[in-house]
């Protein structure tokens, strides 16, 4: 079975990736550096995700919540994670005991492979939420698990039967080969491999000069995919056991021996990794799909907002002021307290028209100094919209006041950013926080936060209208690829409207 699996996906292996370092990405290359950045961050969705993981998966052995572990969990050694010293912490670490396991007391803690990759980020964050004092994660740890993120993990049983290829099998393979080679090559390369026709490689040439070299999986290659714009064609029609046994022969008979390269091991991990059973997304019903996408994107837009910095405030900024300007010039979109209840639009003169829901405003979405904000107001995905906001007159004045307001009124349990607003007199003040304290997310600050947005969470007893506020959360979210769209339907209304002038 594995075998066969073996013989199939060396073809595509090899195909795929056309040299064998290139080989794992693209079998592998669904996640990449990227997207292991955002698992790796714990927003609060991850934590709720990872909180059901852990019941099912952790529960038995851990407790209950993690507090303290069960019996069953006692008698093996396990403990809570809440008020106990945990060695491996941090969730890069729980992470990678949670993918591989780990060794102790002559027994094995379980692996769990079966569980899906998003799953496995958030219950390790969950776990790691329920630490009080995380250690750092070693920094060999975080380079494994990245690189395992981008390029596969190598499977033992698989590593063994790739370094079996590299070896010739008995003396029946080289005879296979050499009739093979016969029949196929004789004519252009020679019996003897000297080369027949004038630019058919000489296998006595230094391996330096070779295209493919004259390792074992270096010739494999070269059989199963000539050597492009030359005589030298692809033999990949025949089966791979005849290549295998060419390889072989050739090595055995036809190259001197000193120029004979061998297999390194990154060549056999390499392959390993490209042909051991990539992580089986697991087919799972649409709707909880949807929910999926749906977090995915809110932790998205939560670090976006994150990104802009801490919301500061100017001290003379005139709140009521902000708030009359707001209704003037901003509710009809997004509603009169931050948080609309309609999409907007529609835009475009023929179907499909394009709707917009704006996300809830969130002290967060006014981060940064008030000419940061207003900077983002003007230039944003605003700049697209046809009935876009009348700002263009708006004075520095008017700004700091929108700025408070929109801080200050948000009416929303979840408030991202209202712990981190800062009041400041001026802007050299306001300066000086944000190149203290940069754009970029201060993932111990997160943490923190995170903690809270859950406490938070937990009180909120209206689940429902935050599953409707997550979706357009994630409309939100949305709206920036389609920002090109926006503006190309923006143009082609324009035109229209000049057209009927
Ligand atoms: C079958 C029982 C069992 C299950 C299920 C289990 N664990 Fe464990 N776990 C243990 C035992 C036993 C230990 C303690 C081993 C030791 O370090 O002595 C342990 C230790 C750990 C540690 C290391 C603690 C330290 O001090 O370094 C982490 C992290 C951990 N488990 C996470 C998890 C997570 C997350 C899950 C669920 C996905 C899980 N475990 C499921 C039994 C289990
Ligand atoms: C039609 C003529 C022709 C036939 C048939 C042919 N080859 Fe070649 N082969 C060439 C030529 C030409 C090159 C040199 C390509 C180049 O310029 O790199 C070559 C190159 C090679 C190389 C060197 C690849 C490298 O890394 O540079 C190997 C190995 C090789 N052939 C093996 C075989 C084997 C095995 C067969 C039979 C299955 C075969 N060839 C059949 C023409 C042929
Ligand atoms: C014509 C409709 C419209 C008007 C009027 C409007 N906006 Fe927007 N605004 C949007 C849309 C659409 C988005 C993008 C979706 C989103 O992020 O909610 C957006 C996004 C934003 C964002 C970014 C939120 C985030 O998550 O990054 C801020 C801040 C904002 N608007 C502030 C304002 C302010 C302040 C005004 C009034 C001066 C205003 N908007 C007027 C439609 C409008």
């Amino acid at each position: 079975m594995k075998n066969a699996m073996l013989k199939h996906g060396w073809k595509f292996a090899l195909v795929a990736g056309g040299a064998f370092v290139l080989v794992p990405m693209a079998v592998h290359g669904q996640y990449g550096l990227q997207t292991l950045d955002r698992l790796a961050m714990g927003t609060p969705q991850q934590i709720e995700r990872g909180e059901q993981v852990f019941d099912d998966q952790c529960a038995e052995c851990h407790g209950d919540e993690g507090v303290a572990p069960t019996e069953m969990g006692e008698r093996m050694g396990a403990e809570g994670f809440v008020d106990t010293d945990v060695e491996r912490s941090g969730p890069y670490s729980i992470f990678h005991v949670v993918t591989h396991g780990y060794e102790y007391n002559d027994e094995q803690h379980p692996a769990f492979e079966n569980l899906r990759y998003q799953d496995r980020w958030a219950v390790a964050h969950y776990t790691n939420s329920l630490i009080a004092d995380p250690q750092p994660d070693p920094d060999e740890i975080v380079a494994q698990v990245r690189r395992e993120a981008q390029e596969g993990i190598c499977d033992p049983d698989v590593r063994e039967e790739v370094a079996d290829f590299a070896e010739p099998e008995d003396d029946e393979q080289i005879q296979r080969g050499q009739d093979q080679f016969g029949q196929h090559c004789a004519a252009c390369h020679g019996e003897d491999g000297r080369g027949i026709t004038p630019d058919a490689r000489d296998f006595h040439d230094d391996p330096d000069d070779w295209v493919h070299g004259t390792s074992p999986f270096g010739i494999f290659q070269t059989l199963d995919e000539g050597i492009p714009d030359t005589a030298m064609a692809s033999f990949a029609h025949l089966p791979d056991e005849d290549l295998w046994a060419m390889v072989h022969f050739m090595r055995d008979e036809l190259i001197p021996s000193d120029n004979l390269e061998e297999v390194t091991e990154e060549e056999i991990d390499a392959v390993c990794r490209a042909l051991s059973a990539p992580e089986a997304p697991d087919p799972i019903a649409v709707d909880r799909a949807v929910q999926f996408l749906i977090d995915d994107a809110d932790d998205e837009r939560y670090r976006r907002l994150r990104g802009f910095g801490d919301p500061i405030v100017m001290e003379d900024a005139n709140i009521d002021r902000g708030g009359e300007l707001f209704q003037q010039s901003c509710a009809s979109c997004h509603g009169a307290d931050g948080s609309p209840e309609t999409a907007i639009g529609p835009y475009g003169k023929f179907p499909p028209y394009l709707h917009i829901e704006t996300g809830t405003m969130h002290p967060a979405s006014a981060g940064g100094s008030y000419e940061d904000f207003a900077q983002r107001v003007v230039e944003s995905v605003h700049a697209s919209l046809p009935d876009r906001p009348t700002v263009a007159t708006y004075s520095a004045q008017d700004w700091m006041d929108l700025q408070a307001w929109l801080i200050t009124s948000t009416a929303e349990e979840d408030r991202i950013g209202y712990d981190r607003i800062r009041t400041v007199g001026d802007l050299q003040e306001a300066q000086q926080y944000l190149e203290a304290d940069p754009a970029l997310v201060d993932e111990d600050e997160l943490d923190e936060d995170v903690d809270e947005d859950v406490d938070e969470e937990a009180d909120d007893e209206e689940a429902e209208d935050q599953e409707d506020e997550e979706i357009e959360d994630q409309e939100d979210v949305d709206d920036e690829p389609q920002q090109q769209v926006d503006e190309q339907e923006v143009e082609d209304q324009q035109e229209m409207d000049d057209d009927e002038d």
